[in-house]
C-alpha cells in the first residue's frame, strides 16, 4: 500500500512537471499608441508574431496596444512588481531611473534619426542601454519613431509665437524646460489624453512625431502643425532585470535574436512612416508650416541655454559623442 501511494505521488509530481513546463512563458507587452501604420505599433506587432509561431507553445507574447492596459508611467511600475514583462516608452520617461537619459530630450541636439542612430549604436548608447540595471530595469534595444514637431491653436513660426501658450509635454523636466525658455506653460500628461486635452483647451499646443500627431489626430484640434524637428522622440524597448535574467537561456538568446532582427527592420522604415503620416495630415486638410533657415535658427539659438541646464546631469562625454554623430 506504501508502495502504490509512493508512486502516485512520484507519477502526479511528473503530472506537475510536465504541466509545468507545457506551459508557455506570457511576455505581456504594453504600450500607448496604435498599432497600424505606427513605427512602435507595428515593431511591437511584429515582434509578437514571429515569437508567438517561431516559439509556439514556449512563449507567448501579448500586446497590449493603445493605453489598454497601462499609461507608460504605471507601466514602469507594473514592470518592477513583475506585472507587465515589456514595454516600449519613450525615452523622455525614464526621468525617475535615470538622468542620463536627458541626453534625448536636449533641444536641436541630433539632426535627424540617422544621427539618433549612429549614436544609439556607438558606444556610448550600448552603455545606456544598461543605465537602470540597479533599478531593476533593462534596455533591450532602442527602437525608433522620429523628429518632433510643434503644434499649437495659432500658428507657430517664430519661437515668440509659443509665449503665453499651455503645452502638453511627456514627463520630462528638459521637455518641461524647453516650454519655459519659450515663456509658454508646460503641463505633463499621459499621451492617452492629450487629444482630448487640446480639443478641450486645457492646453493649447503639444509636440509630438508626425505618426504620433496623424494615428492619434492631434491635427484636427490644432490650427497647424510647424515641421521644426526641434527634438527626437525615441523608444527603449525595456524589460525586468529580473525576469529576463530567469528565461531559460535557449529561450532568452531565440527571444534576442527575433528582437534584434525585428529592431532593425523597423528601424529602417521608421523615417518613411513619418512622412507619410505628414502627407497624411496634408491630405486630410491639416495644416503644416516650413520654416525658413533664418527662423529655425531663432528657435535654436532661443532654446540652447536649456543645454547648460542639464549639462552635469547627461555628461559633456555623452553630449560630444551625440554631437559626434551628427556627421
Ligand atoms: C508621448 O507621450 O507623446 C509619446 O511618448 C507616445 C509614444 O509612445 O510615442
Amino acid at each position: 500500500m506504501r508502495k502504490l501511494s509512493a508512486l502516485m505521488a512520484a507519477a502526479s509530481v511528473a503530472v506537475m512537471a510536465f504541466a509545468a513546463q507545457a506551459e508557455p512563458i506570457i511576455i505581456k507587452f504594453s504600450h500607448v499608441v496604435q498599432e497600424v501604420g505606427h513605427p512602435k505599433g507595428e515593431a511591437a506587432k511584429q515582434f509578437a508574431d514571429r515569437v508567438n509561431s517561431e516559439l509556439a507553445g514556449k512563449v507567448l507574447v501579448e500586446v497590449y496596444p493603445n493605453s489598454t492596459l497601462y499609461d507608460d508611467d504605471k507601466a514602469l511600475d507594473a514592470l518592477e512588481l513583475g506585472d507587465l514583462q515589456m514595454a516600449a516608452p519613450s525615452l523622455s520617461k525614464f526621468e525617475k531611473y535615470t538622468k542620463k537619459y536627458r541626453i534625448y530630450d536636449l533641444p536641436f541636439l541630433f539632426d535627424d534619426i540617422a544621427a539618433v542612430d549612429r549614436f544609439q549604436n556607438g558606444e556610448k548608447g550600448i552603455e545606456l542601454l544598461g543605465a537602470m540595471e540597479e533599478q531593476g530595469l533593462r534596455g533591450l534595444g532602442y527602437w525608433h519613431n522620429g523628429m518632433k514637431q510643434i503644434s499649437a491653436n495659432k500658428p507657430l513660426v517664430n519661437p515668440e509665437d509659443a509665449a503665453g501658450l499651455k503645452f502638453r509635454v511627456q514627463t520630462s523636466d528638459v521637455l518641461v524646460a524647453i516650454f519655459q525658455e519659450l515663456e509658454a506653460n508646460p503641463q505633463k500628461m499621459a499621451f492617452s489624453e492629450v487629444y482630448g486635452a487640446l480639443q478641450q483647451g486645457v492646453v493649447d499646443g503639444q509636440e509630438n512625431t508626425w505618426s504620433n500627431i496623424y494615428t492619434k489626430k492631434f491635427y484636427e484640434v490644432q490650427d497647424g502643425t510647424t515641421e521644426s524637428n526641434h527634438g527626437v522622440l525615441d523608444y527603449l524597448l525595456v524589460t525586468s532585470t529580473d525576469f529576463w535574467d530567469n528565461l531559460p537561456e535557449d529561450i532568452r538568446a531565440d527571444l534576442e535574436r527575433i528582437l534584434g532582427e525585428v529592431t532593425q527592420e523597423a528601424n529602417a522604415t521608421s523615417t518613411e512612416v513619418n512622412e507619410e503620416s505628414k502627407a497624411k495630415i496634408i491630405a486630410a486638410g491639416g495644416v503644416v508650416r516650413t520654416l525658413t533657415p533664418e527662423q529655425k535658427a531663432a528657435w535654436r539659438a532661443r532654446l540652447s541655454p536649456v543645454w547648460k541646464q542639464f549639462t552635469d546631469d547627461i555628461g559633456q562625454d555623452l553630449i560630444d559623442a551625440a554631437l559626434a554623430s551628427n556627421q
